[in-house]
């Protein structure tokens, strides 16, 4: 990390936690979210220019509510509060934190009482989003108070001191709906914190680079290369920085999307000049995938195929020291590294089998967000096709195979996902959906084709929106496209008789059916 500026966001479980970290980091500004019982010693060793409580289910007179040692406030670090965090640093500061009889959730007008760094340039009254039932009723000495709701139905909306540098806001200024708290949160880092602002794409390409070198020296490196941007992009860093010291290899688990497999050969080993080696390993998982229908078993048995196929594939290459992969931050954090609790072990972190034949492994990504990765791929020079490529995941289509991956499923899905992926590029419609693909259910139903009655499968249509996958919304495509889709998959895919949309968001469901 070098003496890359840092924000500490200490994680009390609230659910706009990892949006904290994204906001704060597009300010400019790297920043991490830790949990919340870091001592002193280990927050004074992290040694962040600024740290940041998140919001969190509890309340503060909760016996089990995760608190703080106090000696955080006497660091001199500057200190912002959200939310469950803004009422611990009231109560833990001596003030008096009360439970409302009712709660307050969405848009609120916020009226600023007084002058203070964190409002500078917010005006008198703005919209800011709410979402608590408890708050601060009497604050700490030596605070003021610096904006209620404009209904006075939370007399403190806000409080702080520019002295101490320490500040608590009830409201949300994370979240798209808080007009201005874009700007509270830029005033907390660029004109308390004292920012600088080094966060950049750019500088972390170079400074990835300069480790990258530094770390591989001469040594050999196996990257597993999937075609999707996280892995393309770790692939091309190490590229840049080692050459041919890196061969990639592209397993063809035979679970890709049509023609997908030609495509990466055509990007990377023709364009880019990467060292590439393609493993064609269909048969060999369809065999292992043999009678598995439980998604999260079909899940680790392709992440321990995989690097099977990647430790054969390292010997025949002689001796590999390193491996890489394109693990980003929120596969960390849904994997359970984090605080939150485990929702589907992604194959790259929670399938990976403890016995693996490398000295180790590198995930230059770890630290990113999904946007992120995209920038550092444009500057990397990517093409648009490589960056902007809608994510898959790592298992494929067997998690959009409902029971058991069969050859014949497997030509179903791709065929189904291949029309609706052409009339989605057709209606220009790429670049505003998230994810859109199709879903081989495990329900038959009865239709008629040609005079004759069938009894063939459900393609169900997945499409969604999002900004990092973490909540999802489904996409309005317009009926016009979603007939045309409907048309050519009961016409064109064997085996399909029937299409559904799913008109879910995430939650409930999740964006992959499995
Ligand atoms: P879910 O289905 O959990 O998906 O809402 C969130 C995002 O993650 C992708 N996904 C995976 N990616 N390995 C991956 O590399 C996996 O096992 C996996 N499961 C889901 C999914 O496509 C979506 O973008």
């Amino acid at each position: 990390m070098g003496n890359r500026q840092k924000v500490l966001i200490l994680d009390f479980g609230g659910q706009y936690n990892q949006l904290i970290a994204r906001r704060v980091r597009d300010l400019g500004v790297y920043s991490e979210l830790k949990n919340s019982d870091m001592s002193v010693e280990e927050i004074k060793e992290y040694a962040p220019i600024g740290i940041i409580f998140t919001g969190g289910p509890n309340s503060v007179y909760e016996e089990t509510a995760p608190r703080i040692d106090k000696g955080i406030f006497s660091l001199g670090i500057p200190v912002l509060g959200i939310c469950y965090g803004c009422q611990l640093i009231a109560y833990e500061l001596g003030g008096i934190v009360r439970h409302a009889e009712t709660s307050e959730y969405g848009k609120r007008d916020i009226r600023v009482l007084k002058e203070s760094l964190l409002f500078k340039g917010v005006p008198e009254i703005s919209v800011s989003w709410m979402s608590h039932t408890d708050h601060v009723a009497e604050l700490p000495s030596g605070f003021d108070r610096l904006a209620e709701t404009a209904e006075k139905t939370c007399p403190v909306a806000a409080f702080g001191s520019d002295d101490k540098k320490i500040y608590g806001v009830q409201f949300h200024p994370e979240v798209a709906h808080s007009e201005y708290g874009n700007q509270l949160l830029k005033n907390f880092l660029y004109e308390i914190c004292k920012a600088n602002g080094d966060w950049t794409m750019k500088g972390f390409v170079e400074k990835q680079i300069a480790l990258l070198k530094e770390k591989i020296g001469d040594k050999k490196v196996l990257c597993a290369m999937s075609g999707g941007v996280d892995s393309a992009v770790a692939a091309t860093l190490i590229h840049k920085a080692v050459g041919n010291q890196l061969t990639c290899v592209f397993v063809d688990h035979g679970l890709l999307r049509k023609y997908e497999a030609e495509e990466v050969m055509e990007v990377f080993k023709d364009g880019l000049g990467m060292n590439l080696i393609k493993v064609d390993a269909g048969e060999r998982f369809l065999m292992k995938l043999a009678n598995v229908t439980e998604p999260e078993e079909k899940r680790k048995v392709i992440g321990e195929e995989f690097i099977r196929v990647f430790e054969s594939a390292a010997r025949e290459i002689g001796t590999v020291d390193y491996l890489v992969q394109g693990t980003i931050y929120p596969d960390v954090i849904e994997s359970g590294k984090g605080k939150s609790a485990v929702i589907k072990s992604h194959h790259n972190v929670g399938g990976l089998p403890s016995v693996v034949d490398f000295k180790e492994i590198i995930e230059p990504l770890c630290d990113l967000f999904k946007d992120e990765v995209r920038k550092v791929g444009f500057e990397l020079g990517l093409p648009d096709k490589v960056v902007l490529r809608q994510p898959f995941p790592g298992p494929g289509l067997a998690i959009r195979i409902m029971g058991e991956v069969t050859e014949e499923k497997l030509e179903t899905v791709k065929d189904a996902d291949y029309i609706l992926r052409d009339e989605i590029a057709k209606a220009g419609l790429e670049k505003k959906i998230w994810q859109y693909f199709a879903v081989v259910t495990n329900s038959k139903t009865v239709g008629v084709q040609g005079d004759f009655r069938t009894y063939e499968n459900v393609i169900a249509i997945r499409a969604v929106t999002s900004v990092d996958a973490m909540t999802a919304d489904w996409a309005r495509i317009p009926f016009d496209v979603l007939e045309k889709v409907s048309t050519r998959i009961v016409n064109e895919v064997k085996r399909a008789n029937r299409v559904v949309y799913d008109i879910t968001s995430k939650p409930s469901a999740t964006i992959e059916w499995e």
